[in-house]
Formats: structure tokens, C-alpha cells, sequence
């Protein structure tokens, strides 16, 4: 089957199926750089509600550039891996410092920002300034792995490597964002991971996995990798009215440089009673956290400052935290 039909079958769905989605409605290099990075990691579930909060806040690139980190991290709150937030604002600094605030519609000039990568400087140029770049994220992978009938693991990066010059042979000249966004929505939404949905599938009858039934086989499983459990005894520390709060240092190997309870390891305060417990993944780590009430000897380290206890919400951007003062 050629690439021209099976293009016409997945372009004609998408314009039929494709989800109404908010960073599709006004497709400017700016949103759609907030939108490719937001869904980086994360599902179009959880970044939908965050992406127009986060819009709001921060209308405009120059708004974003002329913003304090501890504000966008704060808005970024809940959506994790924390080094996106500060990144785009670095990359929006780049952007008023090395190209006047104009957002950069060449390849080189967008992959140099910070935070930006092939995936999303293809992103960016082929739905927002309709430049015939392709791209390659989980689920286009996926649906290459099945079309094509390749078998490799999905995370394997030799096998990510030979999505590459397929995507680049596909991707149209005329409507590229809709062509890639397209792969993307049918991965997503038909040709999910688990039990694909190929009687609702556009390009079934171009698919080598679904003529030879192994669908369900490909891409090949991966190698399990077992979460690593990580255990925390966290203090709540209240004086006057105020909570002390820990900066967590760019060493840690979780939540670096964001705002934290501090942990009874880092202080010189006797654990007391426990106040709540929770679990808590993050990237391959298993958290179990246990929160105790404490009270400080001497004065605190440079580390921690006392907050007032309406602020700290605020500050405390991961979700972990949430869920523990939730059940306290
Ligand atoms: N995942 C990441 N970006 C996407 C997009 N623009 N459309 C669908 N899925 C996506």
C-alpha cells in the first residue's frame, strides 16, 4: 500500500475524530511550546485543566520571560518533572534576549532552547509554523512498530533511532502538524498499548501487525524494571503559626531544588507522632513518606525557612506533598 493512501486514510479521520483540544484551537508557536512540553511525560488527561490555568497566568511568551521561577513552578504544580517549568522559562529568556521575543521558526535556533529537543522542535515547527518536520514520541513508536510490522522494544533507542528516517519519509509537505498530530491521536486513542482497537482503525487495512495478527506482539514488551522503594520520615514543625519548610538542595536525587517538609534525616529535631502517611511514584522511585510532628532544637539551617502555614501550599509544588497534608 502506498504512503500517499495511507496519508489520505489518517488525515481524513483526524479531520473526522481528532479531540477538541485547547492548544488546537489557537495553534501559535507559543502555546503550542507550552502544550508539547506540558505532554511530555504527561497525559492530555492531566495537562488539559493545567495548560489553561498555566495560559492565564502566563498569556504570552514575554510574560512568561518576565516571571519569577517560583511562580512558574507554582503553576506548574502537580504536573511533575519540575525541570520542564524552569526550562521553558529560560527558553522564554532566550527568546526576548536572542531573537527580539519573535519565537524562532528555524530548526537549529528552536533545538538550542532549553528544555527542547528533536521531538519538540518538530513539534513546534510543523503545527505551529507548518514546516514539514517529522517527529517521534511514544506513540508514534507504537503505531510505526504495528504499520510496518518492525518488532523492537519501545524504549529501546536503536529502535527509536529507525523510527527516525520513517517519519521523516511520511511526514507531507502540505499539512505536516495535522500529519504528525494525527499519528500521535491514533496511538493514543485506537492504537493504544493495550488492546488496540483495530476494527475502529483508519489505516487497519495498511497495517502489517493487524494482516498478521500481532497486534497484541508488538512493539515487544519491556524488561521489566522494578520501581526502586525509597523510604522518607518527613516533620511537620509549627511554630507561631508558621511552618518550617526545606529547600531541597540540586544534589537530591528526587524533587531537586524545589521546596519540601524536611526530612527528619537533614534536621536535629526527635521525630514525635505520626500525622499521616502516603506512597508516591516518581520516575521509577516507590516512595513510601511518613510525616511526624516535631519540634526544633536551636535555630534552623540555611536551608529551611519558617512559612507562614495559608503560604505553604504555594511553595510545596509537588503533588506527594498534597496528598500527605490531605490526609493529615
Ligand atoms: N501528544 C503530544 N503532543 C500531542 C499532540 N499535539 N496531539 C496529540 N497527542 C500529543
Amino acid at each position: 500500500m502506498s504512503d500517499a493512501l495511507l496519508r489520505r486514510d489518517l488525515l481524513r479521520w483526524y479531520g473526522r475524530a481528532k479531540r477538541d483540544l485547547p492548544w488546537r484551537r489557537n495553534s501559535t508557536p507559543y502555546r503550542v511550546w507550552v502544550s508539547e512540553i506540558m505532554l511530555q511525560q504527561t497525559t492530555v488527561a492531566a495537562v488539559t485543566p493545567k495548560y489553561e490555568a498555566f495560559l492565564r497566568r502566563f498569556p504570552s511568551l514575554a510574560s512568561l520571560a518576565n516571571s519569577k521561577e517560583d511562580e512558574v513552578l507554582k503553576h506548574w504544580a502537580g504536573l511533575g518533572y519540575y525541570s520542564r517549568a524552569r526550562n521553558l522559562r529560560r527558553a522564554a529568556l532566550a527568546v526576548v534576549e536572542g531573537h527580539g521575543g519573535e519565537f524562532p521558526s528555524g530548526f537549529d535556533a528552536v533545538l538550542e532552547l532549553p528544555g527542547v529537543g528533536r521531538y519538540t522542535a518538530g513539534a513546534i515547527l510543523s503545527i505551529a509554523f507548518r514546516k514539514p518536520y517529522p517527529l517521534v514520541d511514544g506513540n508514534v513508536i507504537r503505531v510505526f512498530s504495528r504499520l510496518f510490522g518492525l518488532k523492537g522494544r519501545a524504549k529501546d533507542p536503536a529502535f527509536v533511532r529507525k523510527m527516525w528516517p520513517l517519519a521523516e519519509r511520511l511526514v507531507p509537505a502540505d499539512n505536516p502538524g495535522d500529519w504528525n498530530q494525527a499519528l500521535m491521536e491514533l496511538g493514543a486513542t485506537v492504537c493504544t498499548p493495550d488492546s488496540p482497537a483495530c476494527g475502529a482503525c483508519p489505516v487497519a487495512k495498511h497495517c502489517v501487525a493487524f494482516k498478521k495478527g500481532l497486534q497484541d506482539q508488538l512493539p515487544l514488551p519491556e524488561v521489566g524494571r522494578k520501581p526502586v522503594p525509597v523510604a522518607w520520615t518527613c516533620l511537620w514543625i509549627e511554630k507561631n503559626g508558621k511552618v518550617l519548610l526545606w529547600r531541597r538542595s540540586g544534589k537530591e536525587r528526587l524533587l531537586k531544588n524545589l521546596w519540601g517538609l524536611p526530612e527528619a534525616s537533614r534536621l536535629a529535631a526527635a521525630p514525635g507522632k505520626v500525622l499521616a502517611s502516603t506512597t508516591h511514584s516518581i520516575t521509577h522511585h516507590a516512595l513510601t513518606v511518613e510525616l511526624r510532628e516535631a519540634s526544633l532544637n536551636g535555630a534552623p539551617p540555611p536551608e529551611a525557612k519558617w512559612v507562614p502555614r495559608g503560604e505553604i501550599r504555594g511553595r510545596l509544588v509537588s503533588s506527594l506533598w498534597l496528598k500527605l497534608l490531605k490526609r493529615r
